[in-house]
């Protein structure tokens, strides 16, 4: 795992939209894994701006994101279909054409999930992924305990989940109990995966993804198996991480040498 430890929030937002942009003009068709939450916001921001100009484009791009919640439509506005076109898609030149979501309210959603999945290996697989992190170290809906192996299905969303998205909805209960998520298997399929974590509230779930045992009680330190996982923090994600001088050493005030 590359760690990259930035000094504000700003600048490490703006290290993911800068790789995600210089990544574009290298590979205009690529495969995007895109994520939503509010940490999102920020690099979603930058990139129109990026677009807008003209420094990257999306012309070329299909994109598949992680989740859905089960039982909105793509009209309703919590639901992330609503979040991507107001965050990114209707500001970028991406083809909506070559965009895709789980259909959160099919009838059937267990056959949407296995649909979905279907569709991203007949898209050539995920080129590079985007993922935020759960609190409690989930990503993408993959809650602890999840299988490490897991294809894109339905999961039951904890608690501690439902409470962190309440912010979203009018109310708690308001907030759907089951998502159609990526598996977390599907997600180390991906060639490469670009993690951005801020704040005090995520450190811990940082310190164990990327220190910690691999272990489905912390989904996202499956990411440890993964060959090429760049992980972006500002000063307080990281703050519980133990080997920080490492990462200092190696990623100056987050500076990767490669890039
Ligand atoms: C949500 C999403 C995840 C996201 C995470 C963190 O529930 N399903 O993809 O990364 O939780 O969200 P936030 O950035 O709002 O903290």
């Amino acid at each position: 795992m590359k760690v990259l430890i930035h000094p504000t929030e700003d600048a490490a937002a703006d290290c993911v939209a800068n790789l995600i942009a210089a990544r574009l003009v290298q590979q205009p068709d690529t495969v995007l894994g895109l994520a939503t939450g509010g940490t999102m916001e920020a690099v979603y921001r930058r990139l129109i701006g990026l677009s807008q100009q003209g420094r990257t484009s999306f012309a070329g791009v299909t994109s598949f994101n992680l989740d859905e919640y089960v039982g909105l439509p793509p009209t309703h506005p919590q639901s992330y279909w609503q979040y991507m076109r107001q965050h990114l898609f209707d500001h970028v030149d991406i083809d909506q054409t070559r965009t895709h979501l789980p259909l959160g309210n099919t009838p059937d959603p267990a056959a949407e999930a296995i649909r979905y999945e279907a569709a991203i290996r007949a898209a050539g697989g995920i080129g590079l992924q985007l993922l935020g992190l759960g609190a409690n170290g989930h990503i993408g809906f993959n809650e602890p305990t999840s299988s490490l192996a897991s294809d894109t299905r339905i999961k039951t969303l904890t608690r501690s989940t439902r409470d962190a998205n309440a912010r979203f909805f009018a109310s708690l209960d308001e907030v759907p109990r089951l998502a159609i998520t990526m598996g977390i298997g599907t997600i180390l399929r991906s060639d490469e995966v670009l993690l951005l974590a801020l704040g005090t509230a995520k450190a811990n779930a940082v310190a164990r993804m990327v220190e910690g045992p691999v272990t489905a009680a912390c989904p996202a330190s499956a990411l440890q198996m993964h060959r090429k996982v760049t992980v972006v923090l500002d000063e307080a994600a990281a703050s519980g991480l133990a080997l920080r001088s490492y990462y200092d050493e190696v990623h100056p005030a987050g500076r990767d040498p490669a890039s």
